[in-house]
């Protein structure tokens, strides 16, 4: 049954907490906002969709490898990556209300006005004004703007009263040692990226690695976002999974196409209708970049990023080089089409960086339906998880008919050996259709139960989430079974 997607995002919020799967952190004392904790089955859904990143990332390249890299780091390195001197929004306080707003972003919700409203010139002609501020720094124009436009405060009715327009790092600092002062600032990594970037030479020694190679990393990075909204599109603590690839300048072009096709592929091989993706090209782009896209999901409130692909040219490991005083270069012996050694050069990089909040929320969304199973008969309905069985958090349940007659220690024997490789969970409570529902309403691909027929025959029966169809199988199939569906082979 097709929802409105405003009812659509409500109800994907509130299954997420009643069935386990994100609830708002700390919440007895009223919440942290933008602040989200996993619960039993958002972590199992997230860990797998981490799985699924790094299988296609990792193990499928015999040149790419993988990382841990520290979530503290050399506060030097974020003078030499730009962060601490650009990596900032322009902020407004509403004076009356005492509500912070991004400026760029109260101009870009009246641009949006405009051209909803058909009015394409103002709309032009507005972006190009909020652009030309944001290029110059002109914060006090930014200002001028807001008030030339007048923007209300979206948030009251009342006559807002705007502060000036002052730049916010994004960054949380804090002090590292006993001892708190300026020297002991250190920053919580706003991206993973630069631990990559710091390590290159390190994993390029002792990995032996060739250009092009690359280096992946799946870790936690912190922004102080001005306005933190939409769950957990926008939070305040949040994990990436990012791939530096390294290659030889001048070849960035083309490297930088293969990644974007890669990245949608990998994507759509989670059976997402392509419609509800798009690229989206920047044509402003950040300051370490020569190329941008990113990869945008249709979301119920609207199209948005959730990965990007950077061409970051040689622009980080070039200021490591310039901060550091250590060498960045990479030595290539290969010959040119003139038969000359390249030599020495500091590579290029293209970056795939991809918010797992994001992908979590979209895999949610795109895997809800409430689903209307009503006969002429009676009414009936399910709500189901139709999740890929990889990303699935539990492969399989299994049930004992009854509590009695030795139904639930055969059950547990079933699930004693499946659970080697799979997550299982067993139930025994409520009669077996509530079982099934529960089930379906995390995801979980088979329900399988044990009756008398179980204890003559070694025989269960096997239901399919998602057409309900129930077989009867030889308990000692049921590995093989389950293992077919949820194998990583699907996907890679
Ligand atoms: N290293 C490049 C980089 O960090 P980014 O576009 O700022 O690029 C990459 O971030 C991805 O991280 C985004 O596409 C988005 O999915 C995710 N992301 C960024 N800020 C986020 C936030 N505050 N909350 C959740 N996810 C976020």
């Amino acid at each position: 049954m097709s929802k409105p997607t405003d009812e659509l995002f409500k109800n994907v919020i509130s299954h997420c907490k009643e069935y386990g799967f994100v609830f708002q952190s700390s919440e007895i004392y009223d919440g942290l906002s933008a602040v989200y904790d996993y619960g039993q089955n958002g972590s199992e859904l997230k860990n797998n969709i981490k799985t699924y990143w790094w299988k296609s990332m990792v193990q499928m390249h015999d040149n790419i490898v993988g990382i841990d890299s520290a979530i503290f780091m050399h506060p030097t390195i974020w003078k030499a990556s730009g962060h601490v001197d650009g990596f900032s929004d322009p902020m407004i306080d509403n004076k009356v209300t005492n509500k912070r707003y991004r400026a760029d972003q109260l101009l870009e919700d009246k641009i949006a006005k405009y051209e909803a409203d058909g009015e394409a010139d103002k709309a032009a002609a507005l972006q190009t004004a909020m652009d030309n501020a944001l290029k110059a720094e002109d914060l006090p124009r930014l200002k001028e703007l807001i008030i030339e436009q007048d923007i209300q405060d979206p948030l009251s009715k009342d006559k807002p009263d705007w502060t000036d327009v002052r730049q916010f790092n994004l960054m949380f600092s804090t002090q590292m040692g006993a001892i708190a002062g300026d020297a002991d600032v250190v920053y919580l990594r706003p991206e993973t990226a630069q631990g990559i970037f710091v390590n290159y030479l390190n994993v390029q020694k002792s990995g032996r690695m060739k250009i092009p190679f690359g280096i992946a990393q799946i870790g936690k990075a912190f922004r102080n976002e001005v306005i933190a909204r939409q769950f957990i599109i926008r939070m305040r603590e949040f994990e990436q999974m990012e791939m530096q690839y390294f290659v030889r300048p001048g070849t960035q072009r083309e490297w930088f196409e293969k990644w974007k096709e890669a990245r949608l592929k990998w994507h759509l091989a989670l059976g997402t209708d392509a419609a509800k993706y798009r690229y989206h090209e920047h044509t402003k782009l950040a300051h370490y970049a020569d190329a941008a896209y990113d990869i945008e999901f249709d979301f119920p409130f609207g199209f948005k990023e959730v990965e990007g692909i950077h061409s970051r040219t040689d622009f980080d490991l070039s200021q490591h080089e310039k901060f550091s005083r250590k060498k960045m270069q990479y030595f290539d012996p290969e010959l040119d089409e003139n038969g000359k050694p390249y030599g020495n050069y500091i590579p290029y990089v293209i970056e795939t960086s991809i918010g797992l909040d994001r992908m979590f929320l979209l895999t949610m969304i795109n895997a809800y339906e409430e689903e209307d199973l009503s006969t002429p008969e009676r009414q009936d309905s399910r709500t189901v998880l139709r999740l890929h069985p990889c990303l699935a958090p539990v492969k399989a349940a299994i049930f004992p008919l009854t509590k009695k007659d030795g139904l639930p220690e055969k059950a547990r024997e079933i699930m004693d050996k499946l659970k080697l490789d799979f997550n299982i969970q067993y139930e025994e409570k409520d009669a077996i259709g509530k079982r099934y529902r529960r089930q379906d309403a995390i995801g979980t691909p088979f329900c399988i139960t044990v009756d008398h027929q179980t204890l003559e025959d070694n025989t269960v029966t096997i239901r399919h989430r998602d057409t309900m169809v129930q077989e009867r199988v030889a308990a000692d199939d049921l590995e093989k079974i389950i293992g077919g569906l949820v194998s990583w082979k699907n996907l890679l």
